[in-house]
């Protein structure tokens, strides 16, 4: 693992030069994204880059990590919601190339349907990464064995907890959710993983030195050969 440490302005343009190396190198690249309040800096410095023609979305095409179930896209804490919000409606991307796990349809077909495109697109260049305070990927919660694919996942109230802030109360926050599994995210090309602030740290410290175990499911991070974490202090 290559630990980049900066500040969060500097680490978000440092991530975003990363994108920009990509997608100079690789018009068409396969990016798998992420939501939560960490990305944010880096999405804005896209968006900035985009609208000042430094580089293009237009040939990319996109897979994010996972979505809430039970909620569309028009509702407000929707992942598919978010990215519209924050990337895809203020960047040349074309939507149907974009692809956010339905929070609506969890069979397993859909699940496998998923990583199906995944490999149909040629597999992600770039996975992006953010990191739950319980050492959770997406939304693989620890105790999610390894060798997992698209999945339905129960949340943890721990996780539930985290997030209901972004909710009327705490019987609105879902309880399952939709997320690429650990080895989905395992065959990414590249993983780029930022945390922020100091309530990261100590699960960051775990998955950087701490044993390989699915308890800590960002452990898993310490097996795969290209692996960048931007950390701010
Ligand atoms: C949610 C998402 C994760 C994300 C995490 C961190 O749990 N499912 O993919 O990494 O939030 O969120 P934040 O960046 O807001 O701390």
């Amino acid at each position: 693992m290559k630990l980049i440490i900066d500040t969060a302005e500097k680490v978000a343009a440092l991530a975003a030069d990363r994108y920009t190396a990509l997608l100079d190198q690789k018009p068409d690249a396969v990016l798998g994204l992420a939501t939560g309040s960490t990305p944010l800096g880096l999405y804005a410095e896209l968006v900035r880059r985009c609208k000042a023609g430094q580089i293009s979305f237009g040939r990319v095409t996109t897979f994010n990590l996972d979505e809430y179930v039970g909620l569309d896209a028009a509702h407000d804490q929707s992942y598919r919601y978010f990215m519209n919000t924050n990337l895809f409606d203020q960047v040349d991307i074309r939507k149907d190339a974009t692809h956010v796990p339905s929070g609506l349809d969890t069979s397993a077909a859909a699940a496998s349907a998923y990583d199906e495109a995944i490999k149909a697109a040629g597999g992600i260049d770039i996975q992006l990464l953010g990191i739950g305070n319980n050492g959770h990927l997406g939304f693989n919660e620890p105790g999610t064995p390894f060798g997992s694919t698209t999945l339905v996942v129960e949340l943890t109230d721990s996780t539930r907890q985290a997030y209901k802030r972004f909710f009327a109360s705490l019987d609105q926050v879902p309880t399952h959710a939709v997320t690429m599994g650990l080895k989905t995210i395992m065959n990414a090309r590249c993983i780029i993983l930022m945390a922020l602030g100091t309530a990261k740290a100590e699960i960051v410290k775990k998955m950087v030195s701490g044993d390989v175990t699915p308890l800590v499911p960002a452990s898993v991070l310490q097996l795969h050969p290209n692996v960048e974490v931007y950390l701010d202090h």
